[in-house]
């Protein structure tokens, strides 16, 4: 509904997990599972029952033509280039990076879907009640819901998401800048295991093969991985679609900002591109932490963690490989989207 009291337009079929399904995906949760599992639109992206309730707001969400959008499927680096875009749109503001976390320069769309359970609900509370300022950060950010935020901020606002562009407004395209960023699903899948292990401690138990077979199953919230991708690589031609591989922003950091400055219509000299290269490095962008919200919970920058390509390789085995060669060979048998691996 939105503030008039009007119901909003959402035109996709959301679908339950079936029971057996269910069971299944909520194997993962030590504690009590987050509400329940939901598939929506055509294909059937998954998302927790709590997305519903922001969703229409999103699909509906009143863009402005100086908002710049971040998207990807989690853990493709999508950090790492909201902190390129936000440098490079802000003239490289460095006391703006130091000073006000990344998770306050961006909104996170869907944020709210995370915590919209009754489980997540309870910390918050409790959290909030607490003498430890961490933790009342915490809560607070527990209870937030960036959509809302976002429509009462200043202009320019950026923007992170991780919805594939059917679910984002569909004049998202026709009216603001979108970078998407894409990445090797199997190194995205090992970086989503840590992730899940650290930041999300409270409720995960899962090893990673488990977790595999849920996101090449597209059981996972996000999933169908390749639609995400293939959504945004299909309107690469776009003027304002920038389409990004983590791959190439490892293997040439230098193109990549310039790559950015031009889509963003900025100019930059080489000495500028240079110091927010040192700026952009892992080592550097390790010592920040994006999500400062959850030092209460964990110490580790699990957003800033190995940062390579390839990594996958430790932990695969035979199985694991041959499925992902041919689910890989699946999605992409009809589609010219190449990734570009740079690995033996
Ligand atoms: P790993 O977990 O494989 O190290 P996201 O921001 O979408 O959650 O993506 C997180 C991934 O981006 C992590 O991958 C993280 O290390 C990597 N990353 C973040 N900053 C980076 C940087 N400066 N250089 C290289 N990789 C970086």
């Amino acid at each position: 509904m939105s503030k008039s009291g009007q119901e909003l337009h959402y035109p996709f079929e959301v679908k339950e997990f079936e029971p057996k399904e269910l069971e299944e995906v909520r194997k993962r949760f030590t504690k009590a599972p987050y509400d329940d599992f939901i598939r929506v639109g055509p294909k059937g992206y998954v998302f927790y029952k709590g997305f519903l309730k922001y969703a229409p707001k999103i699909y509906n969400f009143a863009l402005r033509p100086d908002d710049t959008f971040v998207v990807s499927f989690p853990k493709s680096g999508t950090t790492w280039v909201q902190e390129m875009v936000w440098m490079i749109a802000n003239d490289c503001d460095y006391e703006g990076s130091v000073n006000i976390p990344l998770t306050h320069r961006y909104q996170f769309l869907e944020w709210g879907m995370l915590f919209n359970n009754k489980h997540i609900q309870e910390i918050a509370d409790e959290y909030s009640k607490s003498d430890d300022e961490k933790k009342k950060l915490l809560a607070a950010k527990l209870k937030s819901s960036d959509v809302d935020i976002c429509a009462n901020k200043p202009s320019p606002r950026f923007i992170k998401s991780h919805l594939p562009l059917s679910l984002l407004p569909p004049t998202l395209l026709d009216t603001c800048k979108v970078v998407h960023v894409a990445r090797n699903p199997r190194d995205v899948l090992v970086s989503y295991y840590y992730h899940i292990k650290t930041v999300a401690k409270l409720r995960y138990d899962i090893e990673l093969k488990q977790l595999w077979n849920l996101f090449i199953n597209d059981q996972l919230e996000w999933t169908p991985y390749f639609e995400n991708v293939k959504e945004s690589w299909t309107r690469r031609e776009h003027p304002n679609m920038l389409f990004l591989f983590y791959e190439d922003l490892l293997k040439d950091l230098p193109s990549a900002v310039k790559r950015v400055a031009k889509f963003l219509g900025k100019t930059m000299t080489e000495d500028q591109v240079s110091r927010l290269c040192d700026h952009l490095s892992f080592e550097n962008f390790k010592k920040k932490n994006s999500l400062v919200e959850f030092s209460a919970v964990s110490s580790d920058n699990v957003l800033v963690r190995k940062g390579k390509s390839g990594g996958w390789r430790q932990y695969f085995d035979e199985e694991m490989k041959q499925q992902a060669t041919n689910w890989m060979e699946d999605n992409l048998r009809d589609s010219d989207f190449k990734f570009p691996f740079y690995e033996n």
